[in-house]
């Protein structure tokens, strides 16, 4: 293999471990960093966590101040279009929701995949298709509820969320959540529930109880169920998913 074989070889490697951006203009040697420049941040270890205790989240006061003024789902809209954060210059698109604004039942998932990014549209892509057949197993389409992201960009590779991110971007969905005033939330996996129920617990351990999310006058009754890219790779756990969405179902009928 010659040189340029072996580069191509490295660089489909790279494609397929997700790292499928290119985010400075020039490259950077990492394995010629010292080891102590290289601080990973905080990684949120909700899954192994065994009791459910509120974290202590990093806040960003700037934000939470701006969301405030938004007044309508526009205002939000341009805000959040016009905020300084990374994420929006690998992204092709601002994902800022879809549905019915009027909806009893609010979906908040992590952040927009590829299809996502690519349409600038939530949930469009295989966890989007799943997604939208198990709400049909509760009788509902996409024109009965309202998707958002706690994430309005997509991280380059699909990587989680980071918790400077999370920070900054949370005030607007819960903006976004005042504007919707939903009856019920649907948090789809670990990210979701921990930005929004500040806690450290994981999804597992969050997942099919009532929870109640609580803003400055709002207070709504929140289910927590696995994300569906987690349950196109761990089918087995779809029947857990089942019997969350079916306790959604019973409570916007009641
Ligand atoms: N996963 C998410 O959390 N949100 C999307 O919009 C798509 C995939």
């Amino acid at each position: 293999m010659n040189n340029e074989q072996s580069n191509e070889k490295i660089l489909q490697w790279l494609v397929t471990a997700g790292a499928d951006e290119t985010i400075g203009e020039t490259p950077v040697n990492r394995f010629a960093l010292p080891a102590q420049t290289k601080q990973p941040e905080k990684a949120f270890s909700g899954e192994r966590t065994a009791d459910i205790q509120p974290s202590s989240p990093i806040e960003n006061h700037e934000s939470i101040s701006l969301a405030q003024n938004a007044s309508s789902l526009e205002e939000l809209r341009n805000m959040i279009a016009g905020l300084n954060c990374p994420l929006k210059t690998t992204a092709a698109n601002l994902v800022f929701g879809a549905g019915n604004p009027e909806a009893k039942l609010m979906i908040i998932g992590e952040a927009p995949g590829a299809e996502e990014d690519r349409q600038g549209l939530p949930f469009v892509g295989a966890s989007g298709h799943l997604l939208d057949l198990m709400l049909g197993s509760i009788g509902l389409k996409r024109s009965d509820v309202y998707i958002t992201n706690i994430l309005p960009w997509r991280p380059p590779g699909n990587r989680k969320p980071s918790e400077n991110e999370t920070a900054l971007l949370t005030p607007f969905v819960r903006r976004h959540i005042a504007l919707i005033k939903p009856r019920v939330l649907l948090l789809l996996g670990g990210s979701a529930v921990a930005a929004l129920m500040n806690t450290n617990a994981g999804i597992t351990k969050m997942r099919g109880r009532w929870l109640t999310y609580t803003d400055a006058d709002i207070s709504v009754q929140a289910m927590a169920s696995f994300h569906p890219a987690f349950l196109l790779r761990t089918p087995a756990q779809k029947k857990l998913a089942w019997r969350d969405f079916l306790a959604v179902r019973e409570k916007l009928n009641a």
